[in-house]
């Protein structure tokens, strides 16, 4: 019975010995090269960037793409210039690079195609709350699932500047969701500037017509 007790006290001993010894050690400093049961992948068949690579012909590791190879993101043309996604620059943010003031104007070049590109992701993605036109009253509040939907022609919200409006869609609004998950940036200042005509459009007067035009009006 005793000896048995020892023994086991013993084989216990050794395998704690044992596991301390192989992984116990991990990290230290030793003269002696380590005998690796466990690798942890330490050292990796990998190219590094930058250093020389006798595998390819011509000796670096870090290879051109091949011709034709299609880039993963387009710049976004703006009227300054082209911008990418990674830039913090007014079309990625909505607000004046270095600050956290929103930009007054849309940094997108506003034709006809934008408008155009608006009024189509607008009809998707903000109908629903805002209404065609824009007033708040889409069928998510007629069937009552969406209470006080903004109107997008109150004077506050015309006064808001293209950044804040851009924002807005990006993160959304107290019970207004986000919408940036779905639109991409461009189409968002899309959105703004086609929200914008569709201001204006409530905001016409007799005025702004020629005289020629209004003599037509009835
Ligand atoms: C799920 C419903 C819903 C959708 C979809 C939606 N909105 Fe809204 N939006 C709201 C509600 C509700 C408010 C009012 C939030 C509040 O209480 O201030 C609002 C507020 C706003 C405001 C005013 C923000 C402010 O500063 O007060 C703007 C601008 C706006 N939405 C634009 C948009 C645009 C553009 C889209 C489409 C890209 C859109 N919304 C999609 C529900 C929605």
């Amino acid at each position: 019975m005793i000896r048995l007790l020892i023994s086991i006290a013993l084989i216990g001993a050794a395998i704690g010995a044992a596991t301390v010894g192989i992984l116990g050690f991990q990290g230290s400093t030793m003269r002696k090269p380590p005998f690796e049961l466990f690798p942890d992948m330490d050292r990796q068949a990998k190219l590094r960037p930058q250093e020389p690579n006798h595998f390819f012909a011509n000796g670096v590791s870090s290879q051109l793409p091949p011709a034709g190879t299609v880039a993963r993101s387009q710049p976004i043309q703006t009227v300054n210039g082209e911008v990418y996604a990674f830039e913090d620059s007014p079309v990625n943010t909505g607000k004046v690079s270095g600050s956290t003031n929103f930009v007054e104007t849309n940094p997108l070049p506003v034709n006809e195609a934008l408008l155009v590109r608006g009024r189509d992701r607008f009809d998707i993605y903000c109908t629903p709350c805002h209404g065609r036109l824009g007033d708040g009253n889409g069928i998510t509040k007629k069937i009552g699932v969406m209470a006080a939907v903004a109107n997008l022609h109150d004077k506050r919200i015309v006064e808001l500047t293209d950044g804040e409006i851009f924002n807005t869609i990006t993160y959304g609004k107290s019970t207004m969701g986000a919408v940036g998950p779905l639109l991409p940036t461009q189409d968002r200042w899309a959105v703004v500037a086609y929200l914008r005509a569709l201001q204006l459009s409530w905001l016409g007067a007799k005025e702004d017509l020629t005289p020629a035009q209004q003599t037509t009006l009835k």
